[in-house]
């Protein structure tokens, strides 16, 4: 029979975005199960109202905990800005979000304490990535920069286009007349456009993936709490979306670099 080790994790997040945590996963952790939930039928969610980022999260956890999973990883940066707090003390299952973890990976690597914030409308407005970024260093200075744009572009398999870089300009004004020396991808979607933010920030401002340093604390949390999947096969993949899966399979295929084989609209939501 199987044990809770063999488990799965379960991602969720409100489209691609959460792949790139789910890349990473598989990098660090690759015996174990992962159960992916894309929200598509209500993506985006960070131009969503608080309330309906939390009762969005809540939902998402539910669909998670109907497939095995042993430790949640909120891989949307909008849902670790308002619903941690809701999630952890509803639910039994250790939950990880995204936001500290890159706050803190920031607050310890900048060189001169200038450090910028680009994520969604509802992360930037929330205030959270200043107050946890203080949390580790009191010395920094953070702004923030809505970019509401990305999340559609990427969504839509265009964030390699000369589009992108256009917009990207744009929202990277006030990052570069601040001087940043460090940039935190505060959204999980943001990681696909990497190449095109390092390009026009240029090559000394250091960028912080989210996406990598969860994967850290993911596999430090499942250590922490005697998890870990012993089995030395290869993990199964498994992807759950809540609305039509063929663009979200083509999308995902060419991030992931493989085919995702069956991808199942769920209709819980
Ligand atoms: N990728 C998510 C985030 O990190 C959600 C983006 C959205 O749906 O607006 O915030």
């Amino acid at each position: 029979m199987a044990g809770k080790n063999d488990f799965a994790i379960g991602v969720f997040d409100s489209g691609l975005g959460g792949l790139t945590v789910v890349k990473e996963l598989v990098r660090r952790l690759p015996n174990e199960n992962i159960v992916y939930y894309g929200d598509t039928a209500r993506v985006p969610y960070g131009s969503k109202s608080k309330e309906t980022i939390v009762r969005f999260s809540l939902e998402n956890v539910r669909v998670l905990l109907k497939n095995n999973v042993k430790l949640i990883v909120v891989a949307c940066n909008s849902c670790s800005s308002y619903a941690m707090g809701t999630l952890k003390s509803k639910f039994k299952v250790p939950i990880i979000g995204v936001l500290v973890p890159g706050a803190r990976k920031a607050a310890q690597v900048t060189a001169g304490n200038r450090i910028a914030v680009i994520a969604t409308a509802a992360t930037i407005a929330s205030g959270k990535y200043p107050k946890a970024v203080m949390q580790f260093n009191k010395k920094a200075r953070v702004v923030g920069q809505p970019c509401p744009l990305f999340v559609p572009l990427v969504e839509e398999g265009w964030h390699n286009r000369s589009i992108a870089a256009q917009v990207a300009k744009d929202y990277l004004k006030k990052v570069k007349r601040f001087r940043a020396d460090t940039l935190i991808l505060g959204c999980t979607h943001y990681p696909l456009l990497k190449r095109t933010l390092q390009r026009i920030v240029g090559p000394n401002v250091r960028l912080i993936d989210s996406a990598q340093v969860v994967a850290n604390e993911a596999k430090r949390r499942l250590q922490a709490e005697g998890l870990t999947n012993r089995r030395k096969t290869k993990g199964r993949l498994t992807f759950l979306v809540s609305d039509k899966p063929q663009s979200f399979k083509r999308i995902a295929r060419n991030f992931l670099g493989f085919d995702l084989g069956r991808v199942k609209q769920v209709k819980e939501n």
